[in-house]
């Protein structure tokens, strides 16, 4: 049962569970009117702690295609936050008026605070370079409709694995599923971190390699997940700039590629890949970021136990 729960971690729900999401997602793909009126009372408060466009939207578009309605901040400098209020207070103010949750924050582990304090579903949007489960959600969704499985798969990342938020979670939920192989493209100073390395990819006996130029891996990938060199977790403004112009998808590259390899990105999108690679059908990151809301109003539908 998935009514009632938080999702925190792209472990908290079983393999089954994902399934019903995206099988519910899938459902609303086909029948939108069906669905419009299902969130009809229902109101969604959004804690935006830190910037966000596709993740916040998403959500927001979510609740009103169900007839839901929507409250919340986008700037913690326009809410009481800015007086000194934590999140465990406010969860429980938000939660005498809201239904359910979603909370994006730069401090890592902060929507799983507020979940332990909530009366309602608390979904976290993200938090610092730790995890991001509702993109997750969106990417497996988008793979298993646009590749037919979430087995069987190799799965390039490439450009900030450090501090990359998305790959984390990608790569935590892929480690369950069968025949998964993952190639790890960075520089040195933005490699994976030592816990997914150890704990996901090491312990759950993972295929996976470590490299350091997209053109000699691109050949062998299923799927290539590009992502931003994350500036605002760098410390220093010269390491940034010397980092991120470093891996740059192009047309020249692509040609090296499976005439079925498929281009993720969760977006926002700086330099990472040439804009005329938007035109080639391998290119799947704005339709990505449409089964995104998908994935949310799914996601929604269950924790709230809508039927
Ligand atoms: C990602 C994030 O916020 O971690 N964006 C998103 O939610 N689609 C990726 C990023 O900001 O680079």
């Amino acid at each position: 049962m998935l009514k009632g729960r938080h999702l925190i971690d792209p472990m908290d729900f079983t393999l089954e569970e994902l399934d019903e999401i995206f099988e519910l997602a899938g459902d609303i793909i086909d029948h939108p009117v069906k669905y419009s009126d299902s969130m009809k009372g229902k109101l969604l408060a959004t804690l935006f702690y830190e910037p966000s466009t596709r993740t916040r939207f998403s959500f927001e578009a979510a609740m009103l295609r169900l007839g839901g309605q929507v409250i919340g901040f986008s700037e913690p400098g326009s809410s009481s936050v800015s007086k000194g209020e934590s999140v465990a207070d406010t969860i429980k103010t938000v939660g005498c008026y809201a239904d359910i949750a979603v909370m994006r924050h730069p401090k890592e582990g902060a929507p799983k605070v507020a979940s332990m304090y909530s009366e309602i579903p608390v979904i976290n949007a993200g938090d610092g370079g730790h995890q991001h489960p509702t993109q997750t959600l969106t990417d497996l969704l988008t793979i298993k409709t646009e590749k037919g499985r979430l087995s069987d798969l190799t799965i390039g990342f490439c450009g900030d694995l450090k501090f990359g938020r998305t790959v984390h979670s990608l790569i935590k939920a892929l480690s369950r599923y069968q025949g998964i192989k993952i190639v790890l493209i960075s520089p040195e100073e933005l490699m994976i971190p030592d816990y997914i390395r150890n704990e996901i990819l090491i312990n759950n006996n993972i295929e996976f390699k470590e490299a350091e130029r997209i053109e000699d891996e691109i050949g062998s990938l299923d799927i290539l997940y590009m992502t931003r060199v994350q500036k605002e977790r760098f410390f220093n403004e010269d390491d940034y700039i010397r980092l991120k112009d470093r891996f740059i998808l192009d047309k020249e590259k692509m040609e090296l590629a499976h005439a079925d390899m498929m281009v993720l990105h969760p977006l926002p999108r700086v330099n990472e890949i040439d804009y005329e690679i938007d035109e080639d059908p391998r290119a799947m990151y704005f339709k990505q970021a449409k089964y995104g809301m998908y994935a949310r109003m799914a996601l929604m539908l269950k924790l709230l136990g809508v039927k």
